[in-house]
């Protein structure tokens, strides 16, 4: 493959990890980056552990023979059924995505957590809802599994204004935990449903990868104010915007922070390469209005 090696790779049955992709690139400003979705296939959440292990195994043999420094799981189903499988096979680092629960579970009150089905019958998402229980013992900690919304997003981009209502279970609760990456495209309408806030882990996941791959104590350059990158790093602020580009002169034309284009390369690969090319386009165009 004639891809430039060593880059940061994203991984998600479709077009959900693009969410946390975006997360990510805020902490970097610089660097190399695979977006592998497996949109063909998606989605997984009712496809059986050996299968979903099958399909990221096919991704992740790709990343290995890119040389990639780090791998993001950005798909909470494949986590759940696969990492620590494949933390086992492969020796880059690997950052799964885990839904916020133990975060949400503190605040109290009764939270919803949604997730697929695979996810939901996942030994180790039952772990980390005992754990959380176990924790916060007032706080009421209920799992859905929301059958056919991962598959309903993939089918209807970009325009997502198909019936919530037939894929959320009912209720009120006072949180909401989203424990897919696809269903962060629905964070607004989820919340509105719900008449409470949603929350879901990218900023986590960002975190951890800088963790590992950013070494604090060695300096990372200044940024204008004359404070080390890495600090800024740190406290999360949005270094530059996201964007897909093919030339500096057509991304200009869109008026994307043309001035930051020159930092960001990213490669989308797998079955959904150009879908989500332009899902990524979309979101960057609805970020910046
Ligand atoms: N985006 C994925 C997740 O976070 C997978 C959804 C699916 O393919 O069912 O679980």
């Amino acid at each position: 493959m004639n891809l430039p090696k060593g880059g940061i790779a994203f991984f998600d049955s479709g077009a959900g990890g693009l969410t946390v992709l975006s997360s990510c690139l805020r902490y970097f400003p610089k660097g190399v980056f695979y977006y592998y979705g497996d949109n063909a296939r998606a989605p997984y959440g009712n496809r059986t552990e050996d299968e979903i292990y099958r399909f990221v195994k096919q991704a992740f043999d790709i990343f290995l023979s890119l040389k990639a420094q780090a791998v993001v799981i950005a798909c909470n189903t494949a986590t759940a059924v696969a990492v620590e499988k494949l933390r086992k096979e492969y020796s880059f680092p690997i950052v799964g995505a885990e839904p916020y629960v133990l975060p949400t579970a503190c605040k109290g009150g009764k939270i919803f957590i949604l997730s697929t089905r695979a996810t939901y019958e996942s030994v180790r998402y039952k772990k980390l809802c005992a754990r959380a229980r176990e924790k916060e013992r007032e706080t009421e900690i209920l799992p859905f599994s929301c059958d056919g919304l991962a598959g309903a997003i993939e089918a209807h981009f970009p325009a997502l204004d198909f019936c919530l209502s037939e894929y959320l279970p009912r209720g009120k609760p006072t949180a909401v935990v989203l424990g897919c990456t696809h269903y962060i495209f629905l964070k607004k309408r989820i919340e509105e449903f719900y008449g409470c806030p949603c929350y879901d882990g990218n900023d986590g996941i960002a975190r951890r990868l800088c963790s590992l791959l950013i070494k604090k104590e060695e300096p990372q350059g200044k940024n204008r104010d004359g404070q080390p990158l890495s600090r800024v790093f740190w406290e999360g602020r949005p270094l530059a915007p996201v964007c897909v580009y093919k030339s500096k002169q057509k991304a200009k034309k869109r008026r994307i922070f043309a001035q930051k284009l020159r930092f960001f390369r990213i490669f989308f690969l797998g079955s959904g390469k150009t879908k989500n090319v332009k899902i990524y386009k979309q979101m960057f165009v609805s970020i910046k209005n």
